[in-house]
């Protein structure tokens, strides 16, 4: 017996329905905002996330699934889309046209954590990203996408956080500051932090390590640190929020734990969740286009863990599943009233009812009660004098009375829609 990989999950036939869902309303709503799908490999090249993510990032350290191809070159599988999606801008010349450049992705991501609800090695991620745009209602708008998608997923009592983490610019007084105070803690961070204090001491600020996230508790807030443009940035975005009545909080302590982010941050959050709380988590990133050997060009955009959301929709809708009944499920007595009903089956399954039979050799009796335990909405049984005359008695599956018809698809089909 070879059991699934630890921290990853299989997707069962009960669960599909709810993701398909899902991925359909994600694509409908970033399709009402402009978004296009686009579809970027599963590896990458090592660097593209060294360089994208960031080295001193938990998820580069720590978490990449990194291995050495026939060819000898470094490939990782995606940890995320973001520096994935910026390598395929850059690469299509998408910057060319009109901007800003929308797109969407729906992708599994691959990170080494320690398994637990919530928190998988496989996972998958609902994203959007939106190259060429600076203005704040950009902002406003890429938070609104995520806010009505949750809200169309089904999802309830999620709380919006958002701060603003600044440009290079603010961000390197702010690092001064938040290096004296680290200094004072120096003999109690954990060894990556003590690299981190020297390279990224921001870094330090979302470490996993209980004694680390206690001292960052009472670190320097980089929002008391925003020049005049990064303030005013800040102030507008909320400004457009408020407009669209969509309720945030501001919480200075999100700092996110990727290092491409300047400006503005967000997270939605959820109790349903316990200790992975984060649903949804994204910002603005003003310098990853240019790292990563483009043309200066803003970026903005959001990712939704996909079983995270899963796990809050069927928490709090006890019917969440999405399972499809047959619309009719015809039981045969005989092979020649089973070949009949199989090439009707097909005729209404052309014209996109979905039409079920019998494929086990069960009884009449047995074939009935798997028509109830698919849950048919109408079942007609079919014997060698039914179809020599034409005609079958139709029964509706939920009160149980049953009508004549004329065994014939078009007939059929005006009965049961
Ligand atoms: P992230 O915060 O690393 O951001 O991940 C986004 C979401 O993916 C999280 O809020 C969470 O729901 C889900 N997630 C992350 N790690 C796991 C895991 N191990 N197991 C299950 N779910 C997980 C990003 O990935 C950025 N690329 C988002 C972004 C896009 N920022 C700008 N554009």
């Amino acid at each position: 017996m070879i059991n699934k990989p630890r921290g990853t999950e299989d997707v069962l036939p009960k669960d599909s329905g709810l993701w398909q869902k899902v991925e359909n309303i994600a694509r409908e709503t970033a399709g009402l905002f402009g978004y296009k799908e686009i579809r970027t490999p599963v590896f990458e090249s090592t660097e593209l996330f060294q360089r994208g993510v960031g080295d001193t990032t938990d998820v580069v350290q720590k978490e990449m699934y990194t291995f050495e191809d026939k060819g000898g070159r470094s490939i990782t599988l995606k940890p995320e889309g973001t520096a994935c999606l910026v390598r395929s801008y850059i690469e299509n010349s998408l910057y060319a046209n009109p901007q800003p450049t929308k797109l969407m992705y729906i992708i599994p991501c691959f990170r080494y954590e320690k398994p637990q609800s919530g928190r998988l090695r496989e996972f998958h991620q609902f994203g959007i990203e939106c190259f060429g745009a600076e203005n704040p209602t950009t902002d406003a708008e890429v938070i609104s996408l995520a806010s009505m998608f949750l809200k169309n997923a089904g999802v309830k009592n999620v709380k919006l956080n958002i701060n603003s983490i600044g440009c290079p610019e603010c961000r390197g007084k702010y690092n001064e500051s938040l290096k004296n105070y680290f200094n004072s803690n120096k003999g109690e961070l954990c060894e990556t932090c003590l690299e981190r204090l020297e390279k990224n001491p921001m870094r330090i600020l979302d470490c996993k390590s209980p004694v680390c996230s206690k001292i960052a508790e009472n670190a320097p807030k980089m929002i008391d640190y925003l020049c005049e443009e990064c303030s005013n940035h800040f102030e507008s975005v909320k400004a457009r929020l408020d407009k669209m009545g969509i309720e945030y909080f501001v919480n200075p302590d999100i700092v996110r734990g990727l290092d491409y982010y300047t400006k503005t941050v967000f997270e939605f959050t959820s109790d349903a969740l316990g200790a992975q709380s984060t649903v949804c988590g994204g910002g603005r990133y003003s310098g990853l286009v240019e790292e990563l050997g483009g043309k200066p060009a803003e970026g903005i955009g959001f990712a939704v863990g996909l079983e995270r959301l899963i796990l809050i929709i069927k928490s709090q809708n006890e019917d969440a599943e999405v399972t499809k009944t047959p619309d009719i499920f015809f039981a045969t007595i005989g092979e020649n009233a089973e070949a009949e009903a199989q090439k009707l089956i097909y005729e209404l399954r052309k014209m996109g009812v979905y039409a079920e039979q019998d494929l086990c050799g069960r009884s009449v009796k047995a074939q009935m009660k798997y028509a109830d335990k698919l849950g048919a909405k109408y079942s007609v049984v079919l014997g060698d004098d039914e179809v020599a005359k034409g005609v079958a008695n139709l029964k509706n599956m939920t009160d149980g009375e049953t009508k004549e018809i004329k065994i014939n698809p078009d007939e059929i089909v005006k009965e049961i829609k």
